[in-house]
């Protein structure tokens, strides 16, 4: 058995349960009542921001997300507050440059964050490097996450090869990162052995419950010395979500790797949010689907989100019937492209790609926008150098980048503060409009007019102040 030792516990249900069950609506006013509650359960971290949860509050919410963080710290006195960050495209969906990567990582943790979990969709460290070393000058904790994934070029060795580079550029703890639910139990051990003799700094492990596995890959994970886990509280975990958080405390207490954590507590805690899940339930934002048990993951090696597009898009060209081919040309047209781990926008451009090449009868007869991209090298280097044969197909003598992406991108924060200066009322205001322009600017018509007790339509009505 290996050295045994209390078991921290990344609680995900303000992030990433919602993110993975509701499609990250829960509004900050549902959050704030249970934080005080929270923070007394003495967890590793309270993961509470970044990932989908900011695009989710300007978009669909209309509230400022830097607002909610700056609320959750100030009832989270005692927790770190953890967030989720996608290398160099932030939180949002291309590259940025590097000023406004630094500039968003500044106001993340002098709005209250604590640890940055940081991951790129190629494992590329390229695209981590600017928001790590960003990170190390604020004095945040960097986690360096790796994206889980099979092939038969990531084998333990190459994931904990991966991890001494992350150690080396300065990562404070490694997260292996299995947002796809494909880690099973016996592997997870045998990663984290290796990565624990590899590395000196903590290991996090986060998986989703998709495929059923998971709460036993914790329980080997943890026998294998992983250092944390993320779990979500019982009313918003399972399904899609993470392993629930209460069930693995009981597990554990009274063992070597017992967490501390006090189950009366977090009973109280979890009374919270059921009333809150059967809110999710009646208004069906929760699905009971994405609740059960899906295998396929396992089967297919795809992520559930990614299954579910893939019939969508079969159902749209009446050509349901061809799934099963599909199913067989992802992993070819993933081989094709060197072995990206399955994560968006891997996932997508892979999917749609072999969507393609099933329905039109032919191999890359036609070819998406993003597979050219992702064979161009502008996401980033992939695992496996992509042949000549396929590079000539796709992208035809054009040359590859073969440069870190955002080397290329000049410094755009200056030119991003006038194109919104009349909407900053924070400084934080000019990152939500580099991530999401058009519907950031929504967002700050939607409060100027809140402030002034304007009916919103009022100021959209241009026309009217100018003469006809
Ligand atoms: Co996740």
């Amino acid at each position: 058995m290996a050295t045994a030792k209390k078991v921290g516990i990344t609680e995900t249900v303000l992030r990433d349960a919602h993110q993975s069950l509701i499609a990250t609506r829960m509004p900050t006013s549902e959050m704030l009542p249970i934080i005080e509650a929270m923070d007394k359960v003495g967890y590793h971290s309270l993961e509470a921001w970044g990932g989908a949860t900011f695009d989710s509050c300007l978009r669909f919410l209309n509230e400022d997300p830097w607002q909610r963080l700056r609320a959750i710290r100030d009832k989270a006195k005692n927790t770190k507050l953890q967030m989720l960050f996608r290398g160099q495209n932030i939180l949002g969906y291309r590259h940025y440059a590097d000023d406004v990567v630094e500039y968003f990582v500044q106001k993340s943790i002098a709005n209250g964050i604590d640890i940055i979990r940081i991951f790129d969709a190629l494992n590329d460290v390229r695209n981590l490097k600017t928001a790590i070393n960003a990170t190390k000058k604020e004095k945040g904790h960097v986690q360096a996450a790796i994206s889980y994934t099979i092939s038969p070029v990531h084998n333990n060795e190459s994931f904990a090869k991966l991890a001494k580079e992350l150690e080396e550029m300065g990562a404070d703890s490694i997260c292996i990162k299995d947002m796809a639910g494909l880690l099973v139990p016996y592997t997870a051990y045998e990663l984290v052995k290796a990565l624990k003799e590899t590395v000196k700094i903590p290991i996090q492990l986060h998986t989703h419950y998709t495929s059923g596995v998971a709460s036993m890959t914790y329980l080997k994970a943890i026998e294998a010395g992983v250092d944390v886990v993320d779990t979500a509280m019982s009313p918003l975990a399972l399904g899609t979500s993470q392993p629930p958080t209460e069930p693995l405390v009981a597990t554990l207490q009274g063992t070597p790797y017992d967490t501390g954590l006090d189950l009366e507590l977090l009973s109280e805690i979890a009374s919270y949010f059921k009333p809150i899940r059967e809110k999710y339930l009646a208004s069906g934002l929760l699905d009971p689907k994405v609740m059960g048990v899906d295998i396929n993951t396992l089967l297919y090696q795809v992520p559930g989100g990614m299954l579910s597009n893939l019939v969508s898009q079969l159902k749209q060209q009446g050509k349901e019937d061809q799934l099963d081919e599909v199913l067989k040309e992802v992993p070819r047209v993933r081989e094709d492209f060197g072995f990206p781990p399955l994560v968006t926008p891997s996932s997508q451009i892979v999917g749609t790609q072999a969507v393609l090449n099933v329905i039109t009868g032919e191999r890359y007869k036609m070819v998406t926008k993003e597979s050219k991209g992702i064979v161009r090298g502008e996401y980033g280097r992939t695992p496996v150098e992509i042949s000549d044969e396929i590079k000539k197909k796709i992208i035809g003598d054009e040359e590859q980048i073969t440069y870190r992406p955002a080397d290329k991108i000049a410094p755009e924060l200056e030119k991003l503060k006038k194109e919104c200066a009349e909407y900053i009322e924070q400084d934080e205001d000019v990152l939500s409009y580099a991530l999401f322009g058009p519907v950031a600017t929504k967002f700050f018509e939607f409060r100027r007019a809140e402030k002034y007790k304007i009916d919103p339509d009022l100021v959209n009505m241009e026309e009217m102040t100018h003469p006809v």
